[in-house]
């Protein structure tokens, strides 16, 4: 793809959004940034659209004249089952329409490591891995990576799938360790996709090059991404904690603290 004139960036006012804004203006001309919340007034090249993912009529106007979708909005963790429901899978399906009614054809779908999060930290997870969730909102996401899937087959629009780790500006606690992504190696990604002459529909997992990693992205070497940073620089926040223990149910699962939760409404 040659360099794009506009991209749009859903949940712009969300935790990844604000990380990769500025980075943004060097991968196309112009950048739409979209939200429910404010994400602050726009800066050179770029253009705050407002927007409710769940406003379906709305959708066809938010993505009109855009290269490609980063799409990040929606609700980040586990909440009832209605409003996951509301957002992540009809707002998912009503986006990945409007795009394919607007003629949208690339498309990047945050899809999260809860996706695969009843696999135990010790089994090594590829891009064919099947997804295994651990909360309704790892359902949601494994909607959305098979609505991916479908479009790409059917409708010829291309998406990058990323199980997005944990993209913070640092890891909270040890697990994180592992799942940690800086937003500079979620920038590289999303030139990689933006760069490529043949997307397809990849799965890859948004994970920097820590020590300690449960995934391998060797399938989708073909996209030349290559993250440079590493959660190693952190080890000492981390260094005075107990000892894991190897029963914890949030210890053996990929997906922590979300595969041990009970019902969220109970
Ligand atoms: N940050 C991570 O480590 C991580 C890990 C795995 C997956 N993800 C996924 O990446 C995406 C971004 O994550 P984040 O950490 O920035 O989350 P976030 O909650 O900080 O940001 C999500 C944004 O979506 C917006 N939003 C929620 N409901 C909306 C609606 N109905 N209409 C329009 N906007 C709405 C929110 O206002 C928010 O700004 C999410 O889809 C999340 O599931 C993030």
């Amino acid at each position: 793809m040659t360099k794009p004139n506009r991209i749009l960036m859903t949940g712009a006012a969300g935790i990844i959004g604000q990380q990769i804004r500025d980075g943004l203006r060097e991968l196309a001309t112009h950048v739409r940034l979209s939200d429910l919340a404010d994400p602050g007034p726009a800066g050179p090249g770029e253009e705050i659209v407002p927007c409710d993912l769940t406003d379906t009529p709305a959708l066809p106007g938010l993505v009109r004249d855009c290269d490609a979708i980063l799409h990040f909005g929606g609700v980040s963790t586990e909440n009832t089952a209605e409003l996951i429901h509301r957002v992540n899978i009809d707002g998912v399906y009503h986006l990945y329409e409007a795009a394919r009614k607007e003629g949208v054809k690339r498309i990047l779908f945050a899809s999260s490591n809860h996706a695969i999060g009843f696999h135990t930290r010790e089994t090594r997870l590829t891009a064919s891995t099947p997804v295994r969730p651990d909360s309704n909102y790892g359902v949601s996401k494994a909607y959305g990576e098979a609505l991916a899937s479908l479009y790409w087959d059917k409708y010829g629009i291309e998406t990058l799938i990323v199980r997005i780790g944990s993209c913070f500006p640092e890891p909270k606690d040890r697990r994180m360790m592992a799942t940690w992504m800086s937003a500079g190696d979620m920038l590289r990604l999303i030139g990689c996709m933006l760069d490529a002459p043949r997307l397809g529909c990849p799965i890859v997992y948004g994970v920097s090059n820590n020590d300690e990693c449960w995934w391998d992205n060797s399938e989708t070497a073909y996209l030349g991404w290559k993250p440079q940073d590493s959660s190693a620089r952190f080890a000492h926040l981390f260094e005075n904690d107990p000892p894991e223990d190897p029963k914890d149910p949030a210890v053996i699962y990929q997906g922590g603290g979300f595969a041990k939760a009970g019902h969220f409404e109970d």
